[in-house]
C-alpha cells in the first residue's frame, strides 16, 4: 500500500454523529473507485467498538488516536495496544503533535508504543513535524531526523505495518497549509531517512497533514511524493473528507 486516506476525527463528535458520519463514509466506499482507495479513520476511542461492529465487509479500517504498550497494568485512564487490537482496531497514531505538546510524549516512549503496537498486530501511522519557530530558525529537517531517529534506530520494525505523516505544527488547525513545494520537498527528505534505516521506502505511504481541505488537496496529491492526507477538521464532515479523498484517486493505477 502506498497511497491513503486518513481521518483523524480528535476529541469530536457525538457518539450518533460519529455513527451517521462512518455510515456515509462506508456507503461512499461500496463502490468503485473509491473502494480501491485504502481509507482509516481515527475516532474518538469510545466509539472503536461500534466502528469495528459496522465496518465489517467494508474496506475501510479503523485506527485508535492513541494507545498504552503493554497489554494490562495499573496505568489508570490508559488503554492498551493489546485492547485496542482485541476489539477490531486495525492501525494507531503514533507521535501526534497535540501529543507531544500537550502530554509530553518524546521519542524513547514512542519508540515504546511503536513496538507494542506492531507485536499485537497493530499497523503504525507515526507523526513527525517542526514548528514554526523550528522552520524560522532553518531547523526543519534536523527536527525531522531527530524525530525519525528516535523511534527507527536498532528498532525491527514490520515495515508493512508502518506509515508517516508529515504534519508541520503550524499547520495544524490553522488554515494555513505547507505548500506544494514545502510538502514534496519534507516528503523526499523523509523517504530518503526511510532506506537509511532499511525500509522499502518506496511500498510505505507518506501523508501530509495540516488544514488539508477539498480546495487544497489536489494540488499538494499532485506532488510525487506525497502519498496521501492524514485530515483533521475537514474529516468531520461526509462532503469534504469524500471531496479530498477523491482527489487522492488521481493518484490509484487506472484499472
Ligand atoms: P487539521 O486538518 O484540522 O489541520 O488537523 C490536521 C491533523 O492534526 C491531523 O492529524
Amino acid at each position: 500500500m502506498r497511497y491513503c486516506i486518513a481521518a483523524n476525527w480528535k476529541m469530536h463528535l457525538y457518539p450518533a454523529e460519529a455513527e451517521a458520519l462512518f455510515l456515509a463514509l462506508r456507503d461512499a466506499w461500496q463502490e468503485a473507485p473509491l473502494s480501491n482507495l485504502p481509507g482509516i479513520i481515527f475516532p474518538p476511542v469510545l466509539y472503536l467498538q461500534r466502528l469495528s461492529d459496522l465496518r465489517q465487509g467494508s474496506p475501510l479500517q479503523i485506527g485508535a488516536q492513541n494507545g498504552y504498550p503493554g497489554e494490562f497494568g495499573a496505568y489508570t485512564g490508559e488503554v492498551s495496544m493489546a485492547q485496542l487490537a482485541a476489539v477490531g482496531t486495525q492501525w494507531v497514531l503514533v507521535g501526534h503533535s497535540e501529543r507531544r505538546q500537550y502530554f509530553g510524549e518524546g521519542e524513547a516512549f514512542l519508540r515504546e508504543k511503536i513496538l507494542s503496537a506492531q507485536q499485537r498486530g497493530l499497523s503504525v501511522l507515526y507523526c513527525v513535524g517542526e514548528t514554526q519557530a523550528q522552520r524560522s530558525a532553518g531547523q526543519t529537517f534536523s527536527v525531522l531526523t531527530s524525530q525519525l531517529e528516535g523511534v527507527l534506530r536498532d528498532t525491527p520494525i514490520a515495515w508493512s505495518r508502518f506509515a508517516l505523516a508529515y504534519e508541520p505544527v503550524w499547520a495544524i488547525g490553522t488554515g494555513l497549509n505547507a505548500t506544494a513545494t514545502q510538502a514534496q520537498e519534507a516528503h523526499a527528505f523523509l523517504r530518503a531517512q526511510l532506506r537509511t534505516y532499511g525500509a522499502p521506502a518506496d511500498t510505505i505511504p507518506i501523508l501530509y497533514g495540516g488544514s488539508l481541505k477539498p480546495e487544497n488537496a489536489a494540488e499538494l496529491f499532485a506532488q510525487p511524493e506525497v502519498d496521501g492526507g492524514l485530515v483533521g477538521g475537514a474529516s468531520l464532515k461526509t462532503e469534504s473528507f469524500l471531496a479530498i479523498a477523491k482527489a487522492l484517486l488521481q493518484k490509484l493505477p487506472v484499472s
